[in-house]
């Protein structure tokens, strides 16, 4: 019997036809997010659960899975959504896809380092409210990235592949990390390690986050250490909205506390803070950071990796243990 896999959202239309051939899958075709009782249907029910990072799969909802559910396989990178510990206890494996999306989401955070400064924001609806009176020197003027220094808060495959973009544009590289990364790498990067980020977030011009959200990287840039920042410094983040006190930094970008943001993320998706979207100090996008077909497409080939080296009753190669986090 081919094992039941149930799928959260809807994927990429290869991917489904794929998912169909190889096990009996229930998909969702209006692509509305499943209520609490669908979630809880599917783990009473499927072997195998493809969730997403809109799904919370939280110990409540794991203590109603019935006993043929061995796998939770998830479409994404981050696993904040999934209690971990408590799939683990339950003898439930976890997959994420991670790799796939690391480019395109370095892509991302290099356009909003590259807008935000310059901004492209602005600009954009001053030609689209056709208001544009005309050049001067002197005229919407922002700031150069050339020369800067940039400070990487979480250096791992993301961040590190934002280091090598923002190398390239003339950035000086700075990095918090648990670990250093490796001798070869800093020097490819030119990179400072800054073992205290407190330190560090205090000289830079432009913070980017790259640190997945756990109960250790909540807050993680909270009021006191975003008021480190020098005021004429921009903060960007595509990693998780929860790393950042969104409430202390929308206070201080109001204040002119901050030069300005470049955000992907937020802590309450899809609600974004009414005050941050007004003002007008920011680029917000509405998690976009590894929105690419390809890479959509990479991600269920991921998932469907994952689904059959552990049916075949190998370790699958993304496994997602709690000491990774
Ligand atoms: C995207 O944010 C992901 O975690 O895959
Ligand atoms: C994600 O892929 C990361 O390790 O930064």
């Amino acid at each position: 019997k081919k094992p039941l896999v149930v799928v959260t959202r809807k994927l990429p239309d290869v991917i489904e036809t794929r998912m169909r051939e190889l096990f009996d899958t229930r998909l969702n075709e209006t692509d509305q997010p499943m209520t609490q009782a669908q979630l809880v249907d599917a783990v009473k029910s499927a072997d195998v659960l493809v969730p997403t990072l809109t799904d919370r799969i939280d110990s409540a909802l794991l203590s109603q899975a019935g006993d043929q559910l061995k796998l939770v396989a998830t479409f994404a990178n981050g696993v904040d959504n999934i209690d971990v510990d408590t799939a683990n206890t339950r003898g439930i494996t976890v997959t994420n896809t991670p790799g796939v999306l690391t480019e395109d989401t370095a892509d991302m955070t290099m356009a909003l380092i590259l807008a935000v400064p310059r901004r492209l924001a602005e600009g954009i609806k001053i030609v689209e409210e056709d208001t544009w009176s005309g050049w001067s020197p002197t005229w919407m003027l922002g700031h150069r990235i050339w020369g800067k220094r940039l400070g990487i808060v979480g250096m791992g495959r993301i961040g590190t592949a934002v280091a090598r973009r923002a190398k390239a544009f003339g950035m000086s590289i700075h990095y918090h990390n648990r670990r250093r990364v490796p001798a070869p790498v800093e020097e490819e990067l030119e990179a400072t390690y800054w073992e205290s980020l407190d330190q560090m977030l205090a000289r830079m011009d432009v913070v980017s986050i790259h640190c997945p959200h756990t109960p250790g990287t909540f807050h993680l840039l909270s009021a006191r250490r975003l008021k480190l920042m020098k005021p004429e410094s921009y903060i960007v983040n595509t990693a998780r909205g929860e790393v950042i006190d969104e409430n202390a930094l929308s206070r201080m970008l109001d204040a002119g506390e901050l030069a300005g943001a470049g955000l992907d993320v937020f802590e309450h998706e899809p609600a974004v803070n009414p005050r941050l979207a007004k003002s007008p100090r920011v680029l917000l996008l509405p998690h976009m950071g590894s929105a690419t077909i390809e890479g959509r497409i990479d991600m269920g080939e991921k998932v469907i990796i994952n689904i059959k080296t552990f049916m075949d009753g190998h370790r699958p190669p993304d496994r997602v243990l709690p000491s990774m986090l």
